[in-house]
């Protein structure tokens, strides 16, 4: 809702409290009338404990922002965003859905349109509670807000600076040591990189609680971006199908109605840092009996390689001075014999289908680094004189090795790719790459 609909809602609602108070002189039906009295005689409590949890900045784009956060009853939900940390003058986004706005009794998703790239903005999120005082007329709560926060978009000329989260598996004290240290350092955008979920997801529930409340971790997207990219655990369970209800997809307009199933791909600048982000899918061939029968994830592999191509042909992708794809699982054989993913034994340790799929082309794109998750532990595989990309992996869940946060970070005249170990608070690695010939 812009500034000047809801302008007429608000005239709206005086009108309609006018004609209660009137009362007379109308030509209202004495039913239509009784019902007016009704609606407006209702006085809804402000409902305290509406928001549950802080908004999550989500699927970001140089000219767009999604935004998603819990709320405990059915609600309308909104945000105000400005240009200034006062919120002076904000422009109001309501629910998205046209013509109804998505209500919900858990989850409200709001997305921010026509924004400039590379720009802070500051914003707070509200929902209103909804109840119906006569049949279905709807009545509004006051709407209760969050606290304020601020993001920056994508863009050629935004930082040139983000993070990898992998594989936290609802270890929400070890993620909180991940979300934590990203605040501390100021990253304005984390691609959570895969393995959200270790239970199965049979629930609307199950989703919020994973990816928009996980405990320990209120605020962990508040004031920044994530960027999703799913690992073979965020498609498992009856409720895996509808986490576009809780972390929005990307919008259609980022991609061509060939591509319009690729909801989750994306490619796009964070200065001068061009990020590609593909998704590997499950860790077992769709012919397994895991998947039941209803997988397609090789025809999704290969039509993301026609995406793919396509991103190199974008003038801001071509002349990114660094190029770091993502991927869940990792592309290169890890160890001789390693499990490809095509076979009906166990599981993925590579995923081999998308290394020769994509591989060669990251690499005829001059591609220099290739971040992935899965194997819960922190590896670099240097680049090859046949292939341009080294490949980092981060840890994950457990006490094998170690949890990581991968920081990002264009430093002169180098791209300084720094581990963290966020179990210990060390320095695990440092990795440096020069910027692309060309
Ligand atoms: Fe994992
Ligand atoms: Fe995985």
């Amino acid at each position: 809702m812009n500034n000047a609909n809801r302008r007429g809602f608000i005239k709206g609602m005086t009108t309609l409290s006018m004609l209660a108070a009137a009362k007379c002189g109308s030509a209202m039906m004495p039913s239509e009338q009784r019902a007016y009295d009704k609606y407006n005689a209702m006085v809804i409590p402000r409902p305290d404990g509406l928001l549950d949890g802080e908004p999550v900045l989500q699927a970001p784009a140089p000219d767009s922002m999604g935004i998603a956060f819990a709320v405990t009853a059915l609600s309308n939900g909104f945000v105000e965003l400005a240009d200034n940390p006062e919120l002076k003058n904000p422009q109001t986004f309501m629910a998205e859905g046209m013509p109804l706005a998505a209500i919900d009794k858990r989850v409200i998703r709001v997305r921010l349109t026509g924004l400039k790239p590379g720009k802070r903005y500051w914003y707070r999120a509200g929902a209103a509670k909804l109840v119906h005082p006569v049949g279905y007329w709807t009545k509004p709560s006051e709407t209760v807000w969050s606290k304020t926060h601020s993001f920056v978009t994508p863009g050629e000329n935004a930082p040139s600076h983000f993070a990898m989260m992998c594989d936290t598996h609802e270890e929400f004290t070890q993620m909180s040591r991940i979300t934590s240290l990203y605040r501390k350092l100021g990253v304005p955008l984390v691609v959570w990189n895969g393995d959200i979920p270790t239970s199965l997801m049979n629930t609307k529930d199950d989703i919020v609680k994973n990816y928009l409340i996980p405990p320990k971790n209120d605020g962990y997207a508040a004031d920044t971006a994530i960027l999703l990219n799913r690992g073979n655990h965020d498609f498992r369970g009856f409720a895996a199908n509808r986490l576009g209800e809780v972390m929005m997809p990307r919008l259609p307009s980022e991609r061509t109605m060939r591509d319009i199933a690729l909801d989750r791909n994306f490619a796009f600048r964070m200065g001068d840092v061009a990020l590609i982000g593909l998704d590997t899918g499950e860790d077992k061939p769709d012919n397994h009996p895991a998947n039941g029968g209803f997988t397609q994830f090789t025809p999704y592999r290969r039509a993301q390689t026609e995406w793919l191509k396509d991103q190199f042909k974008r003038p801001e992708i071509a002349n990114a001075p660094y190029i770091v794809a993502f991927t869940h699982i990792p592309l290169i054989e890890l160890w001789p014999g390693a499990n490809p993913g095509t076979t009906l034994e166990d599981y993925a340790v590579w995923q081999k289908e998308c290394a020769d799929m994509w591989g060669p082309i990251l690499t005829a794109n001059g591609v220099q680094l290739v971040l992935a998750g899965h194997i819960h532990r922190y590896r670099y595989d240097a680049a090859t004189p046949t292939r341009s990309w080294a490949e980092i992996t981060g840890g994950g869940r457990g006490t094998r090795t170690f949890q990581t946060l991968v920081e990002c970070k264009v430093e002169g005249s180098e791209l300084l790719v720094r581990v963290h170990n966020t179990d210990t608070g060390a320095i695990a690695g440092e990795h440096r790459f020069a910027p692309r010939k060309g």
